[in-house]
């Protein structure tokens, strides 16, 4: 089914929606139809026909059952920070938010789970299973703003996924209404599960493409006791990568591992008006190290060693957050790194990730691209795990979709990730923009067979269709 086939709404439409939803949550003014027409990706907005704002599963179901039996497309939303444009309602039709249904349900002490509704803020949920020494580590920069629910639609990571791992380490169980309306149960509340082939760990990542979450069971740990944060200038930006593999050879597995450039440093320090962190001119990039447990002096001399270790590299002073102040100043700054640069015209990001090995040569080979290519890039992210944000900044192109040059530079980009043994995406995802550079990654085979899964979650291809790929 091409989505060129797709019917348009009708005012029957509209009042059967809100006959299921109520009329205050079926919104169709043009500022709503604005906002809802872009998530944090790039420039781009397109308008849906109508927003809807379901409170319960059956709901949603309720509105899949219509949609899908007069082939109008939706596309779900949660907070709207996405970065690849998985929310963008690129076909208009429904645009369905999952804000009201933002219920933490349970938090099981016993068990170390917690079960949720998707439109719960991720900070929110991390918070209320804190205050019961309870820990959700994947915290992702917007943290304080995205939602539960989008994060598992992205298989989101951050700053702890270097020790703690990513969004699907935690996800044990999903309710997913599917696009034609039925309700299951992907998985069961059990840390342990050969039960099948893995529908939970299928929908992770899958970027509202298979179904729309409705609640979300997620295994948690307990809180760490103690963390310590250092600052570690380089004098040389390829020496920053290259000190990252060092830290993990040396026996460390830091909580966070993060490199920022000194150019995104200074976008940010000046957007928050913060001088937290020196920006001399002989600096090239910061790592921010973090290591967390529960004993204090293990903890000082795993840093101080650490520190030892840089000292063959060409740094600066070593600067340590002392308190919990300091070291909220220093999250905050590297935080809003993504949203400082963009503000100052780096529009344009990807969210390369590569062997942990292969970051100084990732580092060197963007660097050598931007000349070639005539932007100015500045890298910043997850150093740990080989996860370095590129965010691009050309003089009058604010888009990369539909930009012949800056798609050009982005595919040699992407090829030299896959040369290094990377992947075009390690936390953002697909979506809409990075659909194009998949034949980097996938062979035909390895298409075909996504495409399949799709179909057999959604044969009408109603439900945020052409995002990943498109079918036809
Ligand atoms: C970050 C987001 C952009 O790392 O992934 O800041
Ligand atoms: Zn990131």
């Amino acid at each position: 089914m091409g989505i060129g086939n797709k019917q348009r709404l009708t005012t029957d439409h509209i009042v059967r929606f809100k006959e299921i939803v109520g009329e205050t949550y079926v919104l169709l003014d043009g500022d709503t139809l604005f906002n809802y027409g872009h998530d944090e990706t790039e420039a781009l907005n397109y308008l849906p026909e109508v927003v809807i704002k379901p409170r319960t599963a059956e709901e949603i179901s309720a509105i899949m059952k219509i949609c899908n039996q007069d082939l109008i497309p939706v596309t779900p939303r949660g907070a709207g920070t996405g970065l690849s444009g998985g929310a963008l309602p690129h076909l208009g039709g429904v645009l369905l938010s999952t804000e009201r249904m933002n219920s933490i349900l349970e938090i099981d002490e016993k068990n170390f789970l917690v079960i949720t509704e998707p439109g719960v803020i991720t900070e929110v949920l991390m918070d209320a299973v804190k205050e019961k020494g309870l820990f959700y580590p994947p915290d992702p920069s917007s943290r304080g703003s995205c939602f539960i629910g989008g994060n598992i639609a992205e298989n989101s990571g951050g700053p702890k996924a270097v020790k703690y791992g990513v969004v699907r380490d935690y996800v044990m169980n999903l309710q997913l209404v599917l696009p034609n309306g039925e309700i299951i149960w992907t998985g069961a509340n059990v840390r342990k599960n050969s039960t099948g082939y893995n529908l939970t760990q299928l929908v992770v990542g899958s970027e509202g493409t298979l179904g729309i979450v409705t609640k979300i069971v997620l295994k948690l740990l307990p809180f760490p006791k103690y963390d310590l944060l250092m600052l570690v200038p380089f004098k040389q930006l390829e020496q920053a990568g290259e000190a990252v593999s060092a830290i993990f050879q040396a026996g460390f597995i830091p909580s966070a591992l993060e490199l920022v450039e000194i150019d995104a440093l200074k976008i940010v320090s000046k957007m928050v008006d913060s001088t937290a962190v020196p920006v001399t001119d002989d600096i090239a990039a910061h790592l921010i190290i973090e290591v967390d447990g529960n004993n204090r002096e293990v903890l000082m001399q795993d840093m101080e060693a650490i520190g030892n270790l840089l000292t063959q590299y060409d740094i600066g002073e070593i600067y340590f957050a002392d308190d919990a102040q300091q070291k909220a100043e220093l999250w905050k700054l590297r935080r809003r790194v993504a949203e400082a640069v963009k503000i100052a015209g780096y529009s344009i990001e990807e969210d390369t990730v590569v062997p942990r090995a292969a970051l100084p040569a990732l580092i060197r080979g963007v660097k050598e691209l931007g000349k070639k290519y005539n932007y100015h890039a500045v890298c910043y992210g997850h150093a740990g795990d080989g996860n370095l944000h590129i965010r691009i900044k050309k003089e009058g192109v604010q888009n990369s979709l539909d930009d012949p040059a800056m798609i050009e530079s982005i595919r040699a980009m992407f090829e030299l990730v896959h040369k290094l043994g990377g992947t075009i995406s390690g936390e953002h995802g697909i979506g809409l923009i990075q659909k194009g550079y998949l034949d980097i990654v996938f062979n035909e085979t390895h298409m075909r067979l996504m495409k399949e899964i799709k179909k057999s979650f959604d044969p009408h291809n109603i439900l945020n269709a052409g995002k990943i790929f498109d079918l036809n």
